[in-house]
């Protein structure tokens, strides 16, 4: 009986020390964990993670104490409970200040602000194209004069480019245009000039017409500060009864003192295309030496813009207009000369090279 009861004393002695014991090992490790958790100096947010999963993860730390904290009697829970909560606590705290403070040292760092006096770089805002603005311009003032602005492909048929135009088969005004064909089927081209978007109108619309074409024409040339393959028109058609050729030189004197300046005079010289009869070459007086003779002018005053012409009667024909009661003017010119003379560029490649240095010195209000 006696060996019985010192038994039973001796197992709840040696329970009560076990008891002692877990709870004095508890207190050590929260503080070791406490003052690992204050000298913890991560490099990066690797390293903030690491951490957090080896204190506050499934596996961590703490959970390995809460593990523990289950056989810790009730009469001692209150105490312990109370600091684990404070380790918890601390740990959270501090993890989540470490993580805000590198996140933004490699923001800091991403956007270099090493020095918050500097000043800081202006967006660079993007500018019209030349050619763009230029076109621009030359719409607007056509607009005013009413007429609207059409389309059409750029890839055409010989009907369109050519013989609605008047251009025989074989006949030599059709070398005047370097033509590019496609596969070899001499009925797909690339077209010309933009006259083929007027048949693609006179094909639509009956008179009055009052149209402005605008686009990319492709020829065959050899590729200088003055040519290029690839080049942008704008060409106009306008039909009505009793157009003359006074109203298109009267047009296109306003059109020139529009775009280069009251003071601008237009001349026209005769010249040949087979789509309208009789035809000119429109110079305008040079805006540079204001008709004195210069460089760019080379020494006339005088700057060639476009070529112009009545519509040829057979091209009414062709496009089922009556030539007896209809008449018109044309003309048509490229964009790239135009923007040339008002701008002073010296070098027609640059428009097709996208160099910012040129690009950035156009400024548009459009
Ligand atoms: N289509 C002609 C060209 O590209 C320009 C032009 C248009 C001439 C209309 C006269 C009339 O060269």
């Amino acid at each position: 009986m006696y060996v019985e009861y010192v038994r039973i004393c001796t197992n709840k002695v040696s329970i009560i020390i076990r008891h002692k014991q877990l709870e004095r090992y508890m207190i050590n490790k929260i503080e070791e964990l406490l003052a690992e958790i204050e000298a913890f100096t991560p490099q990066n947010s690797a390293d903030v993670e690491a951490f957090r999963i080896k204190i506050l993860g499934k596996k961590g730390a703490l959970g390995a104490l809460m593990e523990e904290f289950k056989s810790v009697p009730a009469a001692e829970k209150r105490e312990l409970g109370q600091r684990l909560n404070h380790l918890k606590n601390v740990a959270t705290e501090r993890i989540n200040t470490l993580k805000e403070e590198i996140g933004n040292a490699a923001a800091m760092n991403a956007a270099k602000i090493d020095d918050m006096t500097r000043p800081g770089s202006t967006e660079s805002v993007g500018s019209r194209h030349p050619i763009s603005i230029v076109k621009q311009e030359i719409e607007s003032i056509f607009s005013r004069l009413g007429y609207t602005v059409a389309d059409g492909p750029e890839i055409e048929d010989d009907w369109h480019v050519f013989s609605a135009l008047n251009f025989p088969p074989e006949h030599p005004a059709r070398d005047m245009q370097d033509t590019f064909f496609i596969e070899s089927n001499p009925d797909v081209v690339l077209r010309t000039h933009t006259s083929s978007i007027q048949v693609r109108t006179m094909e639509r619309q009956k008179p009055p017409i009052r149209v402005i074409c605008p686009g990319r024409v492709f020829r065959n040339e050899a590729i200088s500060y003055r040519a290029h393959c690839i080049f942008h028109q704008i060409e106009g058609l306008y039909i009505d009864r009793n157009v003359s050729f006074a109203d298109m030189k009267q047009s296109l004197l306003y059109f020139a003192k529009e775009l280069f300046g009251e003071q601008a005079q237009i001349r026209m010289r005769p010249s040949y295309f087979p789509f309208t009869e009789p035809s000119a070459e429109v110079d305008v007086s040079c805006s540079i030496c204001g008709g004195k003779g210069c460089g760019v002018c080379k020494g006339t005053g005088w700057l060639e813009i476009m070529g112009c012409g009545m519509v040829d009667p057979n091209v009414l024909k062709y496009n089922n207009i009556d030539p007896n009661e209809f008449s018109g003017f044309a003309f048509g010119m490229g964009i790239e000369r135009i923007a040339m003379l008002k701008y002073g560029v010296g070098d027609l490649r640059l428009y097709f090279e996208n160099d910012v240095r040129f690009l950035n010195q156009f400024e548009s209000a459009l």
